[in-house]
């Protein structure tokens, strides 16, 4: 059974919202904390590690409650339950959802298609284990009998993006390996990787669910080529692993049948780094870190799965980001670290939620009359505060941010974490409170300021604030509690597709670049322009004219 096809539009609480959003009571929010000594304790979850402050959103109660009630009129309790026990929500490609199983406890059971995929998860599990251990503790050699000293990722897109957020993520955790990724087919990415490369002592990694896509492919030959330049073929089974569920792909590529880890069609590739397509993750912080970041993820599953709306994180957050999104008219949300580790959590996350829910279509098949995915960025906190707050602060548009942050430090640099978390409050604290006419001025009269200079200068000095930010203060950055924040994501696009009707696991919208590119690449190869549009016709005469 699919997902039920609910125009949210159609819902007694979207007309309410629609009311209530025009009488405008949710508005100003610093007066809303004026008015209730008590806003933050109503609008905060503590949860575990997490606490989740969304407070300095422009809602009042009456908000919350009406955006909870449409999450009960789209069947969102129905949806979990499909979403956790395996039915074909992915319809358009008749596929399950189950990167929550991955991270499932070894008793449990989840079925598809009558079988229960839980063992075959823990056979996978059971051989990154050993694998992952043979190399580190040098068990396994390279061709020459020297232990490995570098492991590349070969992949792109979720074969990229998680494990190498991860790892950056995890980087304290991080044991003697080298990690590298070679993701773009861009030929100059792969030889800027190669170069640091010793064949006797590197492990290639190729990931890709299907084994069929271009730039994974092209890397891995590549990378063959030059491994072969040294070693001789009978090597590559020493040094080459892959992770598919194109098992007769990769054989034809070469990889002994031992060297695969498989993968599952029900895994979505923007969410299988809890799979095989972690194993470089295991890799680079050892199996048990790696087995961490899964159970704080199922942490979160169950939170999910169990808690009530009103206090279950993913679901508020997904009303939040709905409010705004489909209310307000805001069109991007930013994601702001305060932590350098996860520099990699944005770009992870555009894969995730753009990918997932940048569509126009409805679970009906009509096209959709309101707005649905969000356009995601971000950058670390300090960096960013010096390049693209100015924005956030005085521009014209309306951009809900997250700020994550993290209450401990990993190393004992008190002084920096000091001042790293005076601005991660400092900031949030500035987007809500804005500062006044008066409260310029009075600054001008402590500097002596003349009337004449003053008056010029305060329009550009006041800050209207009231810009909606919502804080998570996480007690550490450890394996756990990344893979809670991991999944707390994972569940609000999957909340956040359920709300607005539209199907958030299949992406066939990258398709279409994909065939015009392979039909482009004939073209360049054998130098036969086909017709185009009168631009890219010119652009093509051009780069022959050039190349
Ligand atoms: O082009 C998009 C996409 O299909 C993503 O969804 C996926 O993560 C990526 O390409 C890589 O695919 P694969 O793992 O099959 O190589």
């Amino acid at each position: 059974m699919s997902l039920q096809a609910v125009n949210p539009t159609q819902t007694q609480a979207w007309k309410k919202l629609q009311e209530h959003f025009k009488n405008g009571k949710h508005y100003a929010v610093k007066q809303l904390f004026e008015e209730d000594a008590l806003r933050a304790q109503k609008f905060h979850i503590n949860w575990q590690d997490f606490i989740v402050d969304y407070s300095k959103n422009r809602i009042t109660s009456e908000t919350l409650e009406l955006l909870l009630q449409l999450a009960e009129e789209v069947h969102l309790k129905d949806a979990i339950q499909k979403y956790f026990s395996g039915e074909a929500i992915n319809k358009t490609e008749n596929r399950a959802v189950l990167h929550t199983a991955l991270r499932a406890p070894e008793n449990s059971s989840v079925f598809v298609n009558d079988t229960n995929v839980i063992p075959e998860i823990f056979n996978v599990k059971n051989k990154i284990k050993t694998f992952s251990e043979a190399v580190i503790s040098e068990k396994l050699i390279g061709y020459t009998g020297k232990p490995f000293t570098d492991v590349v990722n070969i992949g792109i897109g979720g074969s990229d993006l998680g494990p190498a957020m991860v790892v950056e993520a995890l980087s304290y955790y991080k044991n003697r390996l080298t990690t590298h990724f070679v993701s773009n087919v861009d030929g100059d990415h792969v030889q800027e990787v190669i170069k640091k490369l010793n064949p006797e002592t590197t492990l290639f990694v190729i990931v890709s669910k299907t084994f069929t896509t271009q730039e994974t492919l092209s890397n891995a030959e590549t990378i063959r080529t030059w491994f072969l330049q040294n070693a001789q073929p009978q090597d590559i089974a020493k040094h080459f692993v892959a992770v598919s569920t194109n098992i007769d792909k990769v054989t034809e590529f070469g990889i002994a049948e031992q060297n695969i880890f498989p993968m599952w069609d029900w895994v979505g590739g923007r969410f299988s780094l809890w799979s095989a397509v972690g194993l470089t993750i295991a890799l680079a912080v050892g199996y048990t870190n790696f087995e961490a970041l899964l159970e704080g993820a199922y942490q979160m599953d169950e939170h999910f799965k169990n808690t009530p709306f009103k206090n279950n994180i993913p679901v508020v957050l997904a009303l939040l980001t709905i409010w705004y999104n489909n209310f307000y008219n805001a069109e991007s949300e930013a994601i702001i670290t305060y932590t350098q580790y996860l520099q990699k959590l944005a770009p992870y996350l555009q894969q995730g939620i753009m990918e997932s829910n940048g569509k126009s279509v409805d679970r009906a098949g009509n096209k959709v009359e309101y707005q649905t995915g969000t356009i995601i960025w971000g950058e670390p906190g300090t960096n960013s505060q010096h390049a693209f707050f100015q924005l956030i602060h005085q521009g014209t548009k309306l951009i809900p941010a997250d700020f994550i942050g993290f209450a401990q430090p990993l190393y004992n640099s008190k002084d920096h974490h000091n001042k790293l978390m005076s601005n991660f409050f400092a900031q949030t604290e500035a987007l809500l409170q804005g500062k006044t006419e008066q409260q310029v001025h009075d600054e001008f009269s402590k500097q002596g300021l003349n009337t004449e200079t003053a008056q010029y200068l305060a329009p550009f000095k006041v800050f209207e604030g009231n810009k909606p930010t919502t804080t998570f203060l996480i007690d550490k950055l450890t394996p756990s509690s990344l893979g809670k924040l991991i999944a707390m994501y994972e569940h609000k696009i999957f909340v956040q597709g359920v709300v607005w009707n539209i199907f958030s696991y299949d992406q066939w919208g990258v398709e279409l670049g994909k065939q015009l590119a392979n039909s482009i690449l004939e073209e360049i190869q054998t130098k036969n322009i086909k017709p185009h549009d009168g631009s890219t016709q010119f652009l093509l005469e051009s780069f022959f004219a050039k190349m």
